[in-house]
């Protein structure tokens, strides 16, 4: 068997491209913009907040990007996010991880209004994730995960699904969202005893443990999903967590690494922050206001 390749590059532009029909076409003048918080000089962070920017700016999203020195204190953090959260021209904020180790960042995440966390990353909305609430807004790579295997065709209903990892980021989240698709998931990590034994079982397996090529050929099921969430550099080379040459043999789709889920984290991202401008939007016009007028902006309780 030769793997069918999940081309995230391609979905990513179209959820793009939709996104981008929609703003145009339903709101005139008004924009959502996203703000995001940037801590510190770390060159990764640096390069994905300059491509969410960038991505924003061509989906006709505005990006405030507000960037700290490492020094900042976890208050004067709480205090920009305070005002972010108070101010009805921002539709979403995110915080860029990682942050700092001196700063609590579940602390930090945690003060996020949930309306406007369109990371998914406060513990209010991973709560309504795991509780099956529809409203939750979901992480963006979690969301793109699943775009992604319904891209393939395959029913997930009944399937194993064996996640390796188990990052507030990815592994969790991508887990929950797969048991709310009716599939049964394994969630496996560093200390997993015989993990190649269990991801042997797996009809779907989401690879999230930032191990370069640690998923094998001889740990895959024939005819098998592979989504490698992995991006590692070996020899200055970009590569997943999943050896590809090999897993292609096997697997029946897989996606590539660059030009699988990385795409598709920044476009869902782009969705979540469209979709929090419009509730909020739609919270804006039905509230009428103890100063008497309709979606006035005050922030009364
Ligand atoms: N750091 C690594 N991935 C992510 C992400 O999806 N969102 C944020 N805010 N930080 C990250």
């Amino acid at each position: 068997m030769t793997a069918k390749i999940i081309d995230g590059k391609t979905i990513a532009a179209k959820v793009r491209e939709e996104l981008a029909q929609k703003i145009v076409s339903e709101n005139g003048q008004d924009m959502p913009v996203l703000a995001v918080i940037l801590v510190g000089d770390n060159e990764a962070s640096r390069i994905y907040v300059r491509n969410k920017k960038k991505a924003a700016a061509e989906v006709g999203i505005g990006c405030e990007v507000l960037e700290f020195s490492d020094t900042i204190g976890e208050h004067a953090l709480l205090e920009v996010i305070d005002e972010l959260n108070k101010n009805s021209y921002i539709n979403g904020i995110i915080v860029q991880l990682p942050l700092p180790k001196h700063i609590d960042s579940l602390h930090i995440l945690s003060k996020i209004r949930p309306e406007k966390d369109v990371d998914g990353f406060n513990p209010y909305n991973a709560g309504l994730l795991a509780c099956r609430e529809p409203d939750a807004i979901v992480s963006a790579t979690p969301r793109g995960i699943l775009k992604l295997l319904e891209s393939t065709g395959i029913e997930l209903t009944g399937k194993h699904a064996v996640v390796i990892g188990r990052s507030n980021i990815v592994g969790r989240p991508v887990s929950m969202l797969l048991l709310n698709q009716d599939c049964t998931v394994s969630i496996t990590h560093s200390k997993t005893e015989n993990l190649s034994e269990i991801v042997r079982q797996g009809d779907i397996v989401v690879a999230a443990c930032g191990c370069a090529k640690l998923v094998k050929k001889e740990w895959i099921k024939e005819g098998a999903v592979i989504i490698d969430v992995g991006i590692n550099r070996v020899d200055g080379k970009l590569c997943g967590d999943v050896d590809f040459d090999a897993v292609c043999e096997k697997a029946a789709f897989i996606t590539p690494v660059p030009g699988g889920v990385g795409p598709m984290t920044v476009a869902m991202l782009l969705e979540n922050t469209y979709e929090a401008f419009k509730k909020q939007q739609k919270l804006k016009t039905d509230h009428v206001c103890q100063c008497g007028g309709h979606g006035c902006g005050c922030h009364h309780k």
